[in-house]
């Protein structure tokens, strides 16, 4: 599985509907969207409203990265908002057993986030009550940042310990992919991989994502 998931903090807000178009021509199937409540993450950005509209426009999966205090009170509601993933920082919440248990009874696949400096021990006992690991490779909070190359080896690690327990947990990266990282970053193990800036800051997003995705699967 390799899947390019565009994230829209980087999309002009004022045509949104027409940047997701994009993304889809290019061989998108996966919108990644960044919600943030200005306390986990020095930065406020969407929420609930927006989910539902996109939601309401296209067929694509949606990818709701929780970056908010007590993700608990609110995973479920994107769920219920039309997310078809929802993920929450393990950083944030010392329940999150129940946590992803709810996302799952909502109808969502139930992701964990991790940052960067967060041992991989931290989420141990939780991966097996997951569908996802997102592991963040920039410090979360704003687009636009450089992939700190240490997690490729958190990256493999991980991939080896999912591989070990056979389970069908699959691996998101986010922050800092662009076309000249995207082949190591697949090949450490990642599936789902995130691009903002790279897509986005582009003239051309359908075509800069048809270009990461070349490039991801070209060392298969
Ligand atoms: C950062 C967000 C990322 C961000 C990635 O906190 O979680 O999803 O949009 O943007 P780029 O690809 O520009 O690093
Ligand atoms: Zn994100």
């Amino acid at each position: 599985m390799f899947e390019i998931a565009p994230s829209l903090l980087s999309a002009d807000f004022t045509r949104l509907g027409e940047q997701i178009r994009e993304v889809a021509d290019g061989g998108a199937t996966i919108l990644h969207v960044d919600v943030m409540d200005g306390h986990f993450v020095p930065n406020i950005t969407i929420g609930l409203p927006v989910v539902r509209s996109i939601r309401a426009m296209t067929g694509l999966t949606i990818d709701t990265h929780l970056m908010i205090e007590q993700p608990g009170r609110y995973a479920a509601g994107f769920a219920k908002a039309g997310a078809n993933m929802v993920s929450v920082h393990v950083e944030a919440d010392p329940h999150l057993h129940r946590t992803l248990s709810s996302i799952r009874d909502a109808g969502a696949r139930a992701g964990i986030a991790i940052n960067p400096a967060t041992p991989l021990s931290a989420i141990e006992e939780a991966v097996q009550h997951s569908d996802f690991v997102l592991v963040m490779s920039v410090n979360p909070g704003f687009g636009g940042q450089r992939f700190i190359p240490s997690v490729l080896d958190k990256l493999r690690r991980l991939r080896r310990l999912i591989n070990d327990r056979g389970l069908a947990v699959n691996i998101e990266i986010d922050g800092g992919v662009d076309s000249g990282n995207v082949a190591e970053i697949s090949k450490a193990g990642a599936e789902i991989l995130v691009a903002g800036s790279a897509v986005y800051g582009t003239a051309d997003p359908a075509a800069a994502v048809k270009e990461l995705i070349e490039k991801g699967t070209r060392w298969v």
